[in-house]
């Protein structure tokens, strides 16, 4: 989308919100419920917003959900756009750039992760402290149109410091076992090898996912602060004994539900307060 189709797709948007979000939050695999538990929603499907990546898969069609979440007013992306989907980088991310013409300042993404570090288990949830695009894509790539960022943005704090501590002391105050580690992304879909995996240990990831990254390169090219937090879905490709599928993906994205929505709801209040 370029700089007049981001802002007609935001003027659409905000002409049916009663005020502006603050808070963006982008919702992975299996962790889309977060969106159903917004006060006053507003809901915008994907494919009524004019400019819009056009989705393709059948029965997957995502929406926006803006409203207030712990009194804090957001908008949600239940359902994003994947790269191994076919979308192109530009296409996946065009919603955060629209996000941000929206007035929002912060961005929460989450996903589904595999396990790359041996001492995290299938269920637990991650911080993202730092990222490794292993793809050789960037969303950037072409000409910078400077309204929207500068043409080399930094990346040193890709994952907000002040966010990240926020995010420690709500889950040590709600004494939930919060981990925190690099998340590396692959493009996928196919999942990796055990041979990658250990390639991937070595370069410094802790978990492997299809997603994320992409989306927090544009932010930070807006000057969004971000938060990344993954629930680890399963072991990554020969840590265990046992094949990948997606299916225990989607089983521990389930377990996990609870916990990770009284978590977010929590640093949420904490964001509120900045
Ligand atoms: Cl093991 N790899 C990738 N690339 N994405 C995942 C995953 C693994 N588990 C959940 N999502």
């Amino acid at each position: 989308m370029n700089l007049q189709q981001i802002e007609e797709a935001a003027s659409f948007i905000s002409a049916k919100l009663s005020g502006a979000p603050k808070v963006g939050l982008i919702l992975g695999s299996g962790l889309g419920m977060l969106a159903d538990e917004i006060e006053n929603p507003v809901k915008i499907k994907y494919e009524t917003i004019p400019g819009f990546p056009v989705s393709t898969v059948e029965g997957h069609a995502g929406q926006l959900v803006s409203g207030t979440l712990m009194g804090v007013p957001v908008i949600a992306m239940q359902g994003r756009f994947h790269f191994y989907e076919g979308y192109d980088v530009q296409a996946v991310t065009s919603p955060v750039r629209v996000m941000r013409a929206l007035g929002v300042e912060k961005l929460v993404v989450t996903n589904a992760a595999g396990g790359v570090n041996a001492d995290l288990n299938p269920g637990d949830l991650m911080l993202i402290t730092d990222h490794i695009n292993n793809t050789g894509q960037n969303p950037l790539i072409g000409p910078n149109e400077s309204q929207l960022g500068v043409r080399f943005p930094d990346m040193s704090t890709a994952y907000a410091k002040e966010l990240q501590q926020i995010a420690q002391q709500a889950a040590k105050d709600m004494d939930l076992d919060v981990k925190q580690g690099v998340y590396v992304w692959n493009t996928g879909p196919s999942y990796e090898t055990p041979a990658e995996i250990r390639m991937l240990r070595t370069l410094g990831g802790d978990a492997v996912g299809m997603s994320t990254v992409p989306e927090v390169i544009v932010a930070r090219h807006a000057g969004m602060d971000c938060l990344g937090i993954s629930c680890i879905s399963n072991m990554a490709a020969g840590i265990l004994d046992q094949p990948l599928s997606h299916d225990e993906v989607i089983e521990t994205t389930e377990k996990v539900r609870e916990s990770f929505l009284t978590f977010v709801k929590e640093v949420l209040t904490r964001m509120n307060k900045l």
